[in-house]
């Protein structure tokens, strides 16, 4: 069986077409990120016309590339919800079009729960395992039982990590997106300033994040600081909240399997702590490689692939959300 999955919940426009017995035949994904460098952040308006305009060559490049012929494709899966509303949009509207001209089902998929099956690509998890997902929208703890089964633990009750990065990053005029650059830069530098773990003590799964950019913001306007050293502070500290809720959602739950996914888990200091914690406290641990811890669509072919097989298709009147939460969405046309 094959699908054509498509993605385009924020600045990535992105198409894939998967197999389930020979996996990737081709992918293709274009990022946005130059266009929206100068404003320091997703420009909504621009991230849908950029998606408009790009969604036609990049799959007629992807049907050259592969000499894949569109007709063998049996559904089209595409990224309903979550995201920025108009980009979900130009992505469904280009799904159901083609759904029509090939008259093929169309599969709709959770973005998160694409990105928790990332990791499923290079191999599939044991149930039931712990999922971290760390992106510039959410910083979500969900215990996963079965496919479609998604218990939401906690997460954060203001910005969502990925987005403190990019913040921070805007907030020293580092530019977009602000994760790779302070991963970057955080090498180099030595955690000298104090800065807070809001809610690291709390015996919950909720963690917060906008007054840790508060605290950065501090010392930037004092003016004289040290990039390096400033980065290397702030990536300590989410770290630090990103370890203790990990651990205690493990205490809890007794459960020692983890996944992390989401463009966050592309970052060398959280791969490098929770290996080194994976192997000091014996716990299983699952990163997608990096290329697959960003926005892409293999993850939304797979989950598609996973929902197709249930006998999940979606009604032809079916209308993007900016937010269905994953543990309904589980449920959903079941
Ligand atoms: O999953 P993703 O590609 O898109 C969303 O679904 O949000 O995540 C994008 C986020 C951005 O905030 C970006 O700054 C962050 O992931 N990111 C990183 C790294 N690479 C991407 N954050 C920290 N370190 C990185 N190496
Ligand atoms: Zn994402």
């Amino acid at each position: 069986m094959h699908t054509l999955s498509i993605e385009t919940s924020c600045d990535e426009t992105a198409l894939c077409i998967y197999s389930d017995e020979k996996g990737v035949i081709g992918d293709i994904i274009l990022s946005q990120a130059k266009v929206h460098f100068p404003y320091g952040g997703v420009v909504p308006e621009l991230s849908a016309r950029e998606h408009t305009k790009n969604l036609l060559p990049l799959l007629d490049k992807l049907l050259k590339d592969t000499g894949f012929d569109i007709k063998r494709i049996d559904f089209i899966s595409f990224t309903l919800t979550p995201g920025l509303i108009l980009s979900l949009v130009v992505g469904a509207s280009f799904a159901k079009a083609l759904a029509y001209y090939l008259k093929k089902p169309l599969v709709p998929v959770h973005h998160l729960e694409g990105h928790i099956y990332s990791v499923f690509l290079e191999k599939p998890v044991e149930y039931p395992f712990l999922a971290l997902i760390v992106s510039g929208g959410h910083t979500d703890i969900y215990l996963v039982e079965s496919f479609g089964n998604y218990l939401f633990l906690g997460g954060t009750l203001d910005d969502a990590v990925g987005e403190s990065y990019d913040k921070v990053a805007k907030l020293m005029d580092l530019g977009y997106p602000g994760g790779p650059i302070i991963d970057q830069l955080a090498k180099g530098g030595n955690a000298i300033y104090k800065l807070p773990r809001p809610m690291i003590e709390e015996d919950s799964f909720d963690m917060s994040f906008s007054g840790l950019k508060t605290a950065v913001r501090k010392i930037i306007e004092k003016g004289d600081y040290l990039k390096e050293d400033l980065s290397a502070s702030f990536q300590e500290a989410v770290m630090d909240v990103l370890e203790r809720k990990i651990l205690l959602a493990m205490e809890k739950t007794g459960i020692k399997r983890l996944v992390i996914v989401g463009g966050v888990s592309a970052n060398s200091e959280l791969r490098r702590r929770f290996k080194e914690k994976s192997q000091k406290l014996g716990f299983e641990l699952h990163i997608p490689h990096p290329k697959l811890s960003t926005d892409n669509a293999q993850m939304i072919a797979y989950a598609g692939m996973e929902r197709f097989k249930r006998g999940i298709v979606a009604p032809e009147n079916i209308n993007p959300e900016p937010n269905i939460p994953l543990e309904i969405f589980g449920k959903l046309w079941s």
